[in-house]
């Protein structure tokens, strides 16, 4: 059973927490190859998605998961509710749980808000992502990824580039890869980076050839513009020059390497169409396996919520 009932982060489960939820998607992987998908694991239970912020991957992948494990779903934006009238978020959840909803997804622009909701809801939470802080599942789909491609995660070197500053899927990586026994490096402009990240067990570099010359993974994060409120590079044509992945580059270094990618894709920003779409991308498998990573993760948070144990 996971150590938990709820995933607020992945600095909150263990490395036994991780390996029971690979396991469990490794089961449902297989039900997903299957002519019929769905399986009645979650029939009766009602599930809640809260979205406060954009998404498209997450959102739909969550609600697939739901859809695929029988559970009744819930919709909810925040651009169509009362919260547009002034309501907060506690009392817009309380009235939700009120319907008799079991469980709830929610993705919130800020920082900590699945934390601060589970300190104040009795239902179980799963953060789809809070603000620049974590994107727990983002980050298991990821190191699921690498288990997947080269067999395993531990003592494998994983390179993160990219806006490090104003990303949630970079410390849910950091925190899962090192819980999984890899070693991991992160790269940037110097503006981008974090002050003290040092301090989480992590190196850094600011060269991306002696970076990518390391590493046998890259995972490539987005420019967040929306989340800067000043410049924190000359401009996206001197990013793309200084630290875009492109073909060229990537033949330099004279040894392959995995690409990925969390989306959404900036293309000839952080990443050139020719390595998003080349034979080292498994940008797609990513995504393809957040459906059975987040079927494994609901299915294992209401057996920990009823107190039943996995039979995997
Ligand atoms: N990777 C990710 O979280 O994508 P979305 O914002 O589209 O959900």
């Amino acid at each position: 059973m996971l150590s938990t009932r709820h995933l607020l982060g992945i600095k909150q489960i263990n490395a036994a927490d991780i390996d029971l939820i690979f396991r469990q998607a490794d089961h449902f992987k297989e039900v997903l190859n299957r002519p019929i998908k769905k399986v009645p694991s979650l029939r009766d239970v009602t599930i809640v998605n809260l979205f406060f912020e954009n998404s498209t991957r997450t959102r739909i992948s969550f609600e697939l998961a739901e859809k695929r494990l029988n559970a009744d779903v819930l919709n909810f934006t925040s651009s169509s509710s009362s919260v547009s009238k002034g309501e907060t978020l506690i009392d817009t959840v309380n009235n939700i749980l009120a319907m008799k909803v079991d469980m709830v997804v929610m993705r919130h622009p800020s920082p900590g808000a699945a934390v601060f909701l589970n300190k104040n809801i009795p239902a179980s939470i799963i953060n789809a992502g809070d603000g620049t802080h974590e994107h727990p599942t983002q980050a298991l789909l990821d190191a699921y990824s690498i288990r997947e491609k080269l067999g395993s995660v531990a003592g494998k070197k994983i390179l993160i580039l990219g806006d490090i500053m104003h990303s949630r899927v970079a410390l849910s990586n950091i925190y899962c890869l090192q819980k999984l026994g890899a070693e991991v490096k992160l790269c940037c402009p110097p503006t981008l980076m974090p002050k003290h990240i040092e301090s989480l067990g992590v190196e850094v570099e600011f060269d991306v050839k002696k970076a990518l010359e390391w590493c046998d993974v890259a995972n490539v994060l987005r420019i967040q513009l929306e989340r800067q409120n000043i410049q924190y590079f000359p401009s996206l044509r001197e990013y793309a020059l200084y630290y875009g992945l492109n073909k060229e580059l990537l033949q330099s270094i004279g040894k392959e390497i995995v690409i990925m990618h969390p989306g959404p894709i900036n293309r000839g920003v952080e990443i050139n169409s020719d390595v998003a779409d080349g034979p080292h991308s498994i940008i797609l498998d990513q995504v393809e396996n957040g459906v059975a990573i987040r079927m494994a993760v609901l299915y294992l948070i209401h057996q920990a919520r009823i107190g039943v144990k996995s039979t995997i």
